[in-house]
């Protein structure tokens, strides 16, 4: 039986991934702003320190793995605390964390896992910046501050959606490196779409509810907090040793609606390794386009 850490633990769907991790008998280490082993808020550099060493002191050097559920919505004039929550917090805990996920890997034998909370808002909102983006994935604070105040109306929706891009791209970009694909460390994201939980109730008692509710959802109707923890514990177990950098949509379809065409696409030759390029294998595939 493992332990992992779990944040956003006290409400929605990391609190049905706990329930499933005890139930399964494994050690769980929950943190949140209220009911958890780590009270922690996760918005300030404080709060994320109370949760790096919370968590590190009762894992004791075995960390199996962790889920970075911790969220907050697309709430208007939250635009900061957005991306404090949504992509700061997740990056500077796993990136303290890292070392115990690896030494515990390496003392087992067995993959550590880590799935992260992104969201198919990442890629269905139209329009999110290059720029915030950016400025999430090259830290600096005082850009991103600058954009969120100029988006006006659009600014929540690119606040959260951008959070989660960068969030995204953060885990496909750290999942393959040395230190954590090459140390025992499987690292993934799953890409919900609009779920039954307190944050998308509070979104549906706002201004956005004919938005959310027009959205289109191939296979109708909103997505379960314990459907989607299930696809989440999936992700944690043995079955997943071969997932790594991949952001795994669970959406109903939507993320499919509006880009069945533009994903999976073809890398840029930019982006092929140079020793690659000069393999004569590739060259000849890349001529006759098989
Ligand atoms: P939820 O609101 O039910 O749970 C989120 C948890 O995060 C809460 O327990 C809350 O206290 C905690 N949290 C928020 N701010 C915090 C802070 N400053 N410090 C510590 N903990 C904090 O939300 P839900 O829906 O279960 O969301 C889980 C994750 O899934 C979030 O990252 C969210 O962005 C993401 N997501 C949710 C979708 C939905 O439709 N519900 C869709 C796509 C992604």
């Amino acid at each position: 039986m493992g332990t992992y850490a779990v944040t956003g633990a006290a409400s929605g769907m990391g609190r049905e991934v706990v329930d499933r991790l005890r139930a399964a008998g494994h050690t769980t280490i929950t943190v949140d702003l209220r009911d958890a082993d780590v009270v922690a808020d996760l918005a300030t550099p404080a709060g994320r320190r109370t949760a790096v060493a919370g968590v590190l002191a009762r894992a004791a050097g075995s960390l199996d793995g962790a889920v970075l559920a911790a969220g907050v919505g697309p709430v208007r004039g939250r635009e900061e605390l957005i991306a404090q929550v949504n992509y700061v917090a997740p990056t500077e805990l796993l990136l303290a964390w890292r070392d115990t996920l690896a030494a515990t890997a390496a003392g087992t034998g067995v993959s550590s896992k880590v799935v992260v909370f992104g969201s198919n808002s990442a890629s269905v909102t139209p329009g999110i910046p290059g720029a915030l983006v950016a400025a999430h994935l090259h830290d600096r604070p005082g850009v991103r501050a600058r954009l969120l105040k100029v988006f006006g109306p659009n600014a929540a929706a690119f606040a959260y959606g951008g959070s989660k891009l960068a969030l995204s791209r953060w885990v496909r970009r750290t999942a393959v490196a040395p230190e954590w694909a090459g140390s025992g460390i499987r690292l993934n994201a799953i890409a919900p779409g609009a779920i039954m939980t307190p944050l998308l109730q509070t979104q549906l008692d706002g201004p956005d509810r004919d938005r959310i509710e027009s959205f289109p959802v191939p296979v109708g109707g909103l997505g379960d907090a314990g459907q989607i923890a299930e696809w989440a514990v999936f992700m944690l177990s043995p079955a997943a040793d071969f997932l790594c950098g991949s952001v795994v949509y669970v959406d109903g379809g939507t993320d499919a609606y509006f880009r069945g065409s533009a994903w999976p696409a073809s890398s840029s030759m930019l982006s092929v390794p140079r020793w690659l390029l000069r393999s004569r294998a590739f060259a000849k595939r890349a001529v006759s386009g098989s």
